[in-house]
């Protein structure tokens, strides 16, 4: 088998080769099936434009629909001195096909390759990101709605403040979420732009069909300038990490809350006993050790766009060898938000809640506005009311009217979960995955 798509007959130092090869050839597995769709898409633009014989073209479609099954069934490997799955696939066509194989690399270079592969790989990922986020946030306005007359307490500066609910808790975090999805449907957009045909950076002299395999791998579109579609390796990774950072920062908040409300010192919900862990010395102990976990790896994650930045903020237009380092980072993202997306849904879907927190009077406080507005709506200045509850408190005097009456929009009194899952469902509706869905079904002649 060749090993090298550029081997000219001459030896290149070992450890070079290990050091400039590094990880690829483990971080070019999450491209596999992409690369073949890729090169699926590629050759049938060839033979529309006589660079292939039509014969050549369906063994060669035929072999990649293969090697995509293999890729599929996880049995795809990039053999010992490959350098990376480019040249993995292309070796296994020329294996297998002889001089045909070597056909299909006409009109492209790998720095388009590589482009399109992490462009169809993230396009994936995305829709299984989406797919989750969304299912969170129907069990997180699930239980919102649940336990929507259950009040707790609302806290400022960590400080006892005002009556909040369970329902206004979990639907929070279901509003943020679909926030999340507003970005995250930004970073698609950007990222669903075809980059083939850009070549190594300044397009090719034959004359290339764009829009063909702009249309057959379902692109929105295509990233024009050739100049620009390789400026977009790093920014794509960049933009999608910032939406993956965001995603990430509600999943840590809502950790933090958790271990929180589920302290003794708190007492405000209850998980499973399976889904907590046990010590090794202190026999009662019941830790919310996922949750823990979930909130470190999401602030992780909240480093990949500053990781990204570093490895590729400073270089000019132009491919450089620096952009394969950001694979490294990149690729692996995905599965780690994944895990933790499931992992937090089981969680909050099996959260029980303490109806009776309110009972406890050091929440009693929580009251005194509800007592300044009940004072207020019968005439009394709010400054006043204001004074005459302080003083009260101040003689030990206050007592609470614990029933609230909060009426206006996104209060105790009227969630409006009906309208944020709405939100959330126009959002994901409008990402379109079924039109790439559909195209890479054609491609792939299921
Ligand atoms: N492994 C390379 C990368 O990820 C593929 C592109 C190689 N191009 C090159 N000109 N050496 O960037």
């Amino acid at each position: 088998m060749a090993r090298k798509l550029w081997d000219k007959n001459s030896n290149t130092d070992q450890d070079i080769e290990r050091f400039t090869v590094g990880r690829d050839r483990e971080m070019d597995l999450y491209l596999g099936k992409y690369d073949v769709l890729g090169s699926m898409a590629h050759i049938t633009m060839l033979e529309s434009i006589g660079l292939l014989e039509k014969e050549e073209l369906t063994a060669l479609l035929a072999e990649l629909k293969n090697i995509y099954q293999l890729a599929d069934n996880g049995d795809f490997v990039i053999e010992e001195g490959v350098e990376d799955v480019h040249s993995q696939v292309e070796a296994m066509l020329t294996e297998r096909l002889g001089d045909v194989g070597k056909k299909i690399h006409s009109g492209r270079s790998r720095n388009d390759q590589v482009l399109l592969d992490l462009k169809l790989f993230t396009r994936a990922q995305i829709q299984e990101i989406v797919e989750l986020v969304d299912q969170l946030a129907t069990t997180l306005l699930t239980q919102s709605e649940k336990y929507k007359s259950v009040l707790m307490p609302g806290y400022t500066h960590l400080q006892v403040a005002m009556p909040s609910s369970f329902g206004l808790w979990f639907g929070a975090y279901a509003e943020s979420l679909v926030d999340d999805l507003q970005l995250m449907q930004a970073a698609y957009r950007i990222c669903n732009r075809n980059p083939l045909g850009s070549a190594a950076g300044y397009g090719s002299s034959f004359p290339l069909n764009r829009q063909m395999t702009t249309d057959l791998l379902g692109f929105d579109g295509m990233n024009y300038n050739v100049v620009y579609a390789q400026m977009g390796r790093g920014k794509m990774e960049r933009t999608v990490g910032f939406a993956i950072a965001g995603v990430a920062a509600t999943l840590s908040k809502l950790a933090y809350d958790a271990c929180l409300f589920n302290s003794q010192n708190f007492n405000f919900i209850k998980l499973p006993n399976e889904y907590t862990t046990g010590s090794s010395i202190m026999p009662h102990k019941k830790n919310p050790d996922v949750f823990e976990l979930t909130r470190a790896k999401c602030n992780k994650l909240q480093a990949l766009p500053q990781q990204i930045m570093m490895i590729a903020n400073n270089l000019p237009s132009g491919y450089f060898r620096d952009l394969q380092i950001i694979k490294e980072v990149f690729l692996p993202a995905f599965d780690e938000l994944k895990d933790c997306l499931v992992m937090v849904n089981r969680m909050m879907g099996g959260m029980k809640v303490n109806e009776q927190i309110l009972e406890d009077c050091r929440y009693d406080l929580i009251f005194s506005v509800e007592e300044v507005n009940r004072l207020a709506t019968e005439g009394m200045p709010f400054r006043d009311a204001y004074k005459h509850v302080g003083l009260a408190i101040e003689a030990g005097e206050f007592q609470p009217n614990k029933s609230v009456n909060h009426t206006h929009e996104g209060s105790i009194g009227n969630l409006c979960n009906d309208q944020i899952s709405a939100l959330k469902n126009d959002i994901v509706i409008s990402f379109g995955f079924d039109k790439v869905e559909a195209a890479e079904k054609q491609l792939l002649g299921k």
